[in-house]
């Protein structure tokens, strides 16, 4: 028990050091940084100008950071001799991008308050800011979070799902996480930016579930246009479009799943799956339905939270006390 008091007492004290689950609210740096959104932002706005894509691939950090340890920026942080993060884990690796819109974004609200506002927010924020300034939805965004001291490629690996999930594993996945079937399909609406590579769909363009064939599926015409993208044997990193306005956040792609034109095998599965298949039908009616739901479920998932101790990050590839020397003791 004094053990216990006393590690609490060192850690309340310890100032950039806390721990257990924190409280996140709306306007949580209006006295200590009031220009953080409004900057974010504008980085955000920037990168899209350079490269449309950007958008996507921000938003997606916020799945990839929320779902492996709670939304910790434990995704950004770079491999260390001693600890190997999740930037190269197989969900990640040549396939996660725009870290360094993440930097910009960071360095820039450094400048104007240093030490005050943590990666794991600047993540929600941007993917918030990603969606809005692609013609999606607006909504207030909970802030407060703490950086994470350490990142697993383990956890990642066990934990990300393959593009090869049926729907009753995916729902069986965001169940754990306390995301219901509608936040599922909802969220996977985020499909409505972005592109995907044919390393995630050759499998079903040309052996699904092992059979030698195509995903019988697949839309025939929409088949020839991604055999043609993605030949057998050809560079899997290729990349084609989720959907088919791939720089607009619509309902798009619900529409496209109606119709045999999912991208991904856990996107078609959505509306194949009859437990999700309602939901993929009403979104494609009802676009402000979707919407709604959408920002219902990124708000739920920005909630998730490890309870481990963390910092604000100054830089956020690499934790505070992280020291180049140690770099040079390991060997
Ligand atoms: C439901 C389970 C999900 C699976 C299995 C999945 C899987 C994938 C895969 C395989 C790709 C393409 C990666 C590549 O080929 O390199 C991708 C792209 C993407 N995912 Fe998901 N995803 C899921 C849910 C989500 C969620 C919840 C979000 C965000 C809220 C999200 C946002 C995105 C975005 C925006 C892209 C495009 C990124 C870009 O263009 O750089 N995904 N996803």
């Amino acid at each position: 028990m004094m053990h216990i008091t006393l590690v609490i007492f060192f850690l309340l004290n310890l100032g950039a050091i806390q721990a257990e689950i924190v409280e996140l609210r709306p306007g949580f740096y209006s006295e200590t940084c009031p220009e953080a959104e409004d900057i974010v932002r504008g980085v955000i706005k920037r990168n899209m100008e350079r490269e449309p894509r950007s958008a996507a691939s921000v938003m997606r950090l916020q799945f990839h950071d929320c779902f492996v340890n709670g939304c910790d920026a434990s995704l950004l942080l770079d491999d260390t001799p001693e600890m190997l993060g999740e930037k190269l884990c197989l969900s990640n690796i040549n396939s996660l991008r725009s870290y360094e819109v993440v930097d910009e974004a960071k360095e820039a609200v450094e400048m104007a308050c240093p030490g005050v506002v943590s990666c794991a927010d600047i993540i929600i924020m941007a993917a918030r800011d990603a969606v809005v300034l692609s013609g999606g939805p607006n909504w207030e965004v909970k802030l407060g979070r703490i950086d994470s001291l350490t990142a697993s490629q383990e956890d990642a690996d066990n934990i990300m799902p393959s593009p090869r999930a049926d729907a009753t594993t995916l729902i069986d996945l965001f169940s754990k996480f306390n995301l219901s079937v509608k936040d599922l399909v909802a969220l996977s609406g985020s499909h409505s930016i972005g592109q995907g590579r044919c390393f995630s769909i050759v499998f079903r363009l040309y052996n699904q579930s092992g059979t030698g064939r195509p995903d019988p599926t697949i839309e025939p015409k929409f088949r020839e246009k991604l055999d043609k993208l993605c030949p057998l044997g050809g560079d899997g990193n290729v990349t084609g479009d989720l959907d088919a306005t791939p720089q607009v956040f619509d309902n798009q792609y619900f529409k496209d799943l109606v119709n045999g034109r999912g991208f991904l095998n856990s996107d078609e599965t959505l509306f194949t799956n009859p437990e999700t298949r309602g939901y993929v039908v009403q979104y494609r009616r009802n676009e402000s339905a979707f919407f709604e739901a959408f920002v219902e479920g990124m708000i739920k998932m920005g909630d998730l939270q490890s309870g481990r101790p963390g910092e604000i990050r100054r830089n956020c590839r690499v934790v505070n006390s992280w020291e180049p020397a140690k770099l040079f003791a390991s060997y």
